[in-house]
């Protein structure tokens, strides 16, 4: 293997150790912790292994959570309603309703219903719309992670042909938005997209969301590319892989990130500093 590994978890770590100071200085200054609340509609077992992972990380951080955990057949009205009692409680900073919802709700109502100053995932129109627009306000956590990670490995963004593949709204979309705040030559690539090998051939930057397990074939891979693997595929043998096929991958990358190890940890670090920078904005516009 000729790449380097990006280790995601130290990178994450040092990101939750900062705001985890963060929050500690506040408390010393009389300022309260910021406050997360979570929702997670019905047992999806993914769903619930990464909600404990955040709750479990805003404790160790010392953020305040609460979690709410309706029922699969939950109508939409009470969802919103709990969203609604989250948008009007001062001492929640930051709503982060876990996708993917039930199909019979309608994600982009819910979503849109969280107060923008509160989304801490990054999602409403607003925050989108303001990243868009070059002025990032609360970004969504798995893009801005990546970006975290690319400038750990102090990757010059200016210019670099950047290749992101899975145009999702939670991953692809946004993490276009990011390369091109940062100065990289974007192309997004998805399921409509003729030639995906030549596309990721030209990647010096590639960046891949989609779920499914080795759609990246090592051997397209441009010589000395950093490579971000944002897939999480559980095989039938067990084994959590991503969707680059890695060992191929890393004899040609300059840099890979590992599964699991690599994005997965700088979501949940990103959601505990934008929950901190929700509470300080908030904060500020009060003042
Ligand atoms: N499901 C998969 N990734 C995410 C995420 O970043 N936020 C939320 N809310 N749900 C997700």
């Amino acid at each position: 293997m000729a790449a380097r590994l990006i280790d995601g978890k130290q990178i994450a770590q040092d990101y939750r150790h900062a705001v985890r100071d963060a929050i500690a200085q506040r408390l010393d200054e009389g300022k309260r912790a910021p406050g997360l609340a979570v929702v997670l509609v019905g047992s999806d077992p993914a769903s619930q292994i990464y909600v404990g992972k955040k709750i479990e990380a805003c404790q160790q951080a010392g953020l305040v959570s609460q979690a709410v955990y309706p029922d699969a057949d939950i109508s939409q009205s009470d969802l919103l309603a709990i969203i609604d009692r989250f948008n009007a409680d001062d001492s929640v900073d930051g709503i982060l309703v876990q996708l993917p919802l039930p199909a019979h709700i309608d994600a982009s109502v819910v979503i849109e219903r969280v107060r923008p100053d509160k989304d801490v995932d990054g999602f409403h129109p607003y925050n989108i719309g303001r990243l868009a627009q070059r002025v990032p306000q609360l970004r969504a956590c798995t893009p801005l992670g990546i970006v975290r990670l690319l400038e750990a490995i102090e990757e010059p963004f200016h210019g670099r042909q950047a290749v992101v593949v899975g145009a999702s709204n939670i991953v692809g979309r946004p993490m276009a938005l990011e390369l091109l705040l940062k100065g990289a030559t974007t192309t997004v690539c998805h399921r409509f997209t003729r030639d995906l090998a030549y596309e990721v051939g030209q990647a010096e930057i590639l960046v891949v969301g989609v779920g499914k397990p080795g759609l990246i074939k090592g051997e397209w891979i441009r010589e000395d590319a950093t490579v971000i693997d944002v897939g999480m595929n559980r095989l039938a043998s067990g084994k959590l892989v991503g969707d680059i096929e890695f060992e191929a991958a890393a004899e040609r990358a300059a840099w890979i990130t590992p599964v699991p190890g690599g994005v997965g940890p700088m979501t949940v670090a990103m959601l505990m500093s934008n929950t901190l920078r929700a509470a300080e904005l908030r904060e500020a516009r009060t003042a």
